[in-house]
């Protein structure tokens, strides 16, 4: 029988769209899941797709089944099952044999899988994968980590199945073991800031304006043809004008408030703060998350402070106006600490991370996509981008003028009682970054006085002491 190309295990919903897109761009595939019987169900309904997977009962059958050198993805949960998968797979494949872990691993994870792998013949790619189902199925964006030499050998198949913006495929290399999963927890931080931010707005306008879901839809939709056009935006607006078949109402007023969390968000800021990286809007919308699942607490100081969550009596088309400005200049700010973060994790790490090429593969396939990932990416690859996003001179001139509706807005959810943890981060990021001379000279004081740490003159180089007297 003719061998197939590559191999995956796990047939779950990522790794069975995954199968199906790389046998659709031509490719033989050979298939294995945990449940055996799985594999032959998988390719009885694969249609006019069947005759390019090759359904495998053992490790050893789907090696056997895959032309050398091997690739073979696996797609199964996150953490152990990985190490498991890997460790069988040792048995049965040989020396220049790729294994490719496509799930949310934590880099750390990676880096260690690539080093037990080093000197066993065997070659591991961590590879960060986005796009949910759809983008699996149809064309996701790829962030790949491994050696370069690894890459080029999958290169053709990953560029096939991913995504394209105008014909250029969201796929690439981006650096040595971790890289590529590294890139794909700050998306994901990204995305849980633009989630959040997002969440926000609607907020202000379901509490602060009285609105329903089906006003607010429009609202959104209307968003997604400007400035702010993204999937994020638009899958919102689809949402908000839902309704649930049970009940007849929106389904979003049926949904319970208290969100899920798989872990590459706290990942994106627990390596923020290993790397003394501010990205705050990322942490608040972390915090947000872990916050809406403290419910019963919530429902507890509802009754003892009465819940927040005022009227606000703008008019209604300046504060939409205002809303989609503040939006737009949080995202800014959420995208410039993302993005901070890469860069510095690429000195530590000494990865090289090619930021313009990060956002390239962005801006299709993957959950954050958007219009202004182009931007973005355009900026990067000028180098006007090189210190801060903030400082792109094409951002600059949409900051200056985004900033000050963030700031009435989150003025005017302060005044109501309206909870906006990641607008408010981002604001306060950006005044804090634009502050020439800040406040810590206090801080500095402070702890000179108490612990003697010494700081540094406006006027003269070298540590100074104040003149504390003995201190306390
Ligand atoms: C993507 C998504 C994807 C998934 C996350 C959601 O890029 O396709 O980020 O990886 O939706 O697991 O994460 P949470 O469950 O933590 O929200």
């Amino acid at each position: 029988m003719e061998k197939a190309e590559i191999g995956l295990i796990g047939l779950g919903t990522m790794g069975s769209n995954l199968a199906l897109n790389i046998a659709e761009k031509g490719h033989r595939i050979a298939v294995f899941n945990r449940t055996v019987s799985r594999a032959d169900a998988f390719k009885a309904e694969a249609g006019a797709l069947a005759d390019r997977i090759v359904p495998c009962h053992s490790l050893a059958e789907l090696a056997e089944a895959i032309r050398p050198p091997r690739p073979v993805i696996i797609m199964v949960v996150a953490g152990k099952p990985v190490d498991e998968q890997i460790a069988a797979l040792r048995d049965v494949l040989s020396a220049d044999d790729i294994v490719i872990d496509a799930g949310n691993a934590n880099f750390h994870d990676t880096v260690r899988r690539f080093k037990e792998l080093e000197g066993s013949g065997l070659t591991f790619i961590g590879m960060g994968v986005s796009g949910g189902e759809e983008g699996a199925r149809h064309g996701p964006s790829i962030m790949v980590g491994g050696t370069e030499e690894s890459w080029r050998r999958v290169e053709g198949v990953l560029t096939a199945i991913s995504a394209k913006f105008k014909g250029e495929p969201c796929a690439a290399w981006l650096g040595p073991d971790g890289a590529g999963h590294f890139v794909k927890t700050i998306h994901n931080g990204i995305e849980y800031a633009d989630m959040q931010m997002i969440a926000e707005i609607y907020g202000m306008l379901r509490d602060g304006l009285g609105m329903g879901p089906k006003q607010i839809a429009p609202v959104f939709a209307g968003w997604n043809e400007g400035r702010l056009a993204s999937y994020l935006i638009e899958i919102t607006a689809k949402v908000l004008a839902a309704d649930d078949p049970q009940t007849g109402r929106p389904v979003v007023d049926i949904i319970l408030d208290r969100a899920g969390q798989k872990g590459t968000g706290k990942w994106s800021v627990i390596e923020a703060q290993q790397l003394g990286i501010p990205a705050t809007a990322i942490e608040a919308a972390v915090a947000a998350r872990v916050l809406s699942s403290m419910k019963d607490e919530r429902l507890a100081a509802e009754k003892v402070y009465g819940a927040g969550g005022g009227r606000i009596s703008e008019p209604r088309e300046a504060l939409l106006k205002d809303l989609e400005l503040a939006l737009l200049a949080g995202k800014i700010a959420a995208y410039a600490q993302g993005f901070a973060v890469m860069a510095g994790a690429s000195k530590e790490f000494s990865w090289n991370l090619p930021l313009p090429t990060i956002a390239r593969i962005w801006r299709a396939g993957c959950i954050i996509r958007s219009q202004m990932l182009d931007q973005m990416a355009e900026a990067f690859g000028k180098g006007g981008a090189a210190a801060n996003l903030l400082m792109a001179p094409a951002f600059v001139e949409m900051m200056k003028a985004a900033h000050p509706s963030l700031r009435r807005i989150v003025a005017l959810a302060a005044e109501a009682g309206l909870p906006v943890p990641a607008l408010s981060s981002a604001l306060a990021y950006f005044d804090a970054y634009r502050q020439g001379r800040g406040t810590s000279n206090l801080i500095q004081a402070q702890r000179d006085f108490f612990g003697a740490h010494g700081f540094e003159r406006i006027d003269a180089p070298g540590a100074h002491h104040g003149p504390w007297g003995g201190g306390q």
